[in-house]
């Protein structure tokens, strides 16, 4: 698994993340400050997706992933959680033909056993056809939750496990009480893209609301008031730049990283 602990490593190049994570918030007070419902701050959010993913992909971002619901997001009223995912269903419909032209790989993670079996079928189409693509990766958490990945993944690392213990391959040989983070971290919803090097979080909130709990370890956070829906190119320029003033020392000194670098 090289790809799980980028974040750990000293990137190559600082100039362009390799891998933004956005928690998208702000569409409902977005709304609410013109006088609008909630949903239509929704719909104008669904539109910023399409000029971030845009701008990432311009940028030579290689992995974007977007927390667009998360499995707290169920408490909130009945309507707005229906619209959201009918949002969602017309959003795939429109975009995954145009992701697909593009070179863009999507993935959705997440417990999507909540979702309605149509949403879940259309997830399922839009993954397969797109799933050689190599341009860039979007990805959509979806009833996603920290929590729940990390205790999903200790579930699967758990079943794997007894599947090589039955199978009578060397794996069973191991203690079974030791593991190490590689091998738990293989199993996370997220396992084949590096951890997150920009976190941004968009609406004011500083708070990471039970996003990507292990993968942020080290990735450079920044929180903008902007929100969502008034996010586009411009402001994602100024989170990459915030990002280029940071010194990731992943726990060295700044003198150490010097003599790295010379
Ligand atoms: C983020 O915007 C979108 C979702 C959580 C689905 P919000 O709907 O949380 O907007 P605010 O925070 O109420 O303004
Ligand atoms: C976080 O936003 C989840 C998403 C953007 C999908 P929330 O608006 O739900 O976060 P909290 O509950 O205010 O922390
Ligand atoms: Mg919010």
């Amino acid at each position: 698994m090289a790809h799980t602990s980028s974040t750990q490593a000293l990137p190559a190049s600082p100039t362009v993340p390799r891998h933004v994570a956005i928690i998208m918030d702000g569409n409902g007070r977005w709304a609410t400050s013109r006088f609008l419902p909630r949903v239509a701050g929704h719909g104008k959010g669904v539109e910023a997706v399409r000029a971030v993913v845009e701008a990432c992909a311009v940028r030579g971002v290689e992995y974007l992933t977007l927390f667009a619901f998360s499995s707290e997001n169920w408490r909130r009223p009945a309507d707005e959680v229906s619209l959201l995912m009918r949002l969602f269903m017309v959003a795939l419909e429109r975009e995954v033909g145009k992701m697909h032209a593009n070179s863009i790989r999507l993935k959705v993670v997440g417990d999507l056993s909540r979702f309605d079996t149509k949403l879940q079928a259309m997830i399922d189409n839009a993954e397969r056809k797109t799933a050689g693509n190599t341009a860039m990766t979007v990805t959509v958490c979806a009833n996603y939750g920290g929590r729940w990945d990390v205790m999903q993944a200790v579930q699967k690392m758990l079943a794997a496990r007894r599947a090589a213990g039955a199978a009578g391959t060397a794996a069973a040989e191991q203690d079974p009480d030791v593991f190490s983070e590689d091998e738990l971290a293989q199993h996370l919803a997220m396992a084949y893209a590096p951890e997150p090097d920009l976190f941004i979080r968009t609406g004011g909130e500083q708070r990471i609301s039970n996003f990507l709990l292990w993968q942020l370890a080290y990735s450079e956070l920044y929180f903008t008031d902007t929100y969502w829906p008034d996010f586009g190119a411009e402001e994602l320029d100024k989170a990459i730049a915030s990002y280029q003033q940071r010194e990731r020392r992943f726990g060295r000194t700044s003198a150490q990283l010097l003599e790295q670098a010379s």
